[in-house]
């Protein structure tokens, strides 16, 4: 699925993160606006929930696996990876709790509505502290380069996720536990991407 939303010959790291945050937030707009009309998962729900899921599950990963490490020790700005991934952990956290919520649950909205402020805000804050820096201080060449990465790891999360998921039943279209499946998604990619770097 990140395959989709990110064009093959545009793979400028800061372009590739820009256009998966626009695709979440454009998810979380189609799953509001429903969640705001019918307080139960619908059909209609259904598709933007998993879509959601499965972008955030691939982007954190690859975030972690590529951004987070170029931002520590070549740009040396361990605190803002710090504090990015910190955000991440909370964002997971509220994913998680949504995951386990029944869907026609009447604290789904409520939920949904605190998981949305969370992810936009940690959005807004990769974009204003750490896109600059990649923009500025990271040549074309390793910008490039760090967005292969992300395709790569981004691209190979989806397929860990999908064998663990349960679409049997309305409730259960999410894909497993999400904290368990960014896990195993990372540790998965990131002999990947070592094997990539190498090669
Ligand atoms: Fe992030
Ligand atoms: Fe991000």
């Amino acid at each position: 699925m990140a395959t989709e939303i990110a064009p093959p010959s545009t793979a400028d790291i800061v372009s590739v993160l820009t256009l998966q945050h626009e695709r979440a937030r454009a998810l979380l707009a189609d799953l509001h606006e429903s969640v705001a009309v019918v307080a139960e998962l619908t059909g209609d729900m259904v598709g933007p929930f998993r879509d959601l899921v499965q972008l955030l599950v691939a982007h954190e990963a690859a975030e972690e696996l590529v951004v987070w490490p170029a931002l520590r020790t070549a740009l040396e700005e361990g605190r803002l990876a710090g504090d990015c991934m910190a955000e991440e952990h909370q964002v997971k956290h509220l994913l998680a709790k949504l995951e386990k919520m029944a869907p026609g649950f009447f604290e789904f909205p409520h939920a949904l509505a605190e998981f949305e402020a969370k992810l936009l805000a940690h959005a807004e804050h990769e974009e204003q502290s750490v896109l600059p820096i990649l923009e500025q201080r990271v040549s074309p060449d390793k910008r490039r380069e760090l967005g292969g990465n992300f395709l790569y790891a981004a691209a190979a999360a989806p397929s860990h996720a999908h064998a663990h998921s349960s679409e049997s039943a309305v409730g259960n279209v999410v894909l497993g536990p999400v904290l368990a499946t960014i896990d195993r998604v990372r540790d998965a990619v990131r002999s990947l991407i070592r094997r990539r770097g190498s090669a």
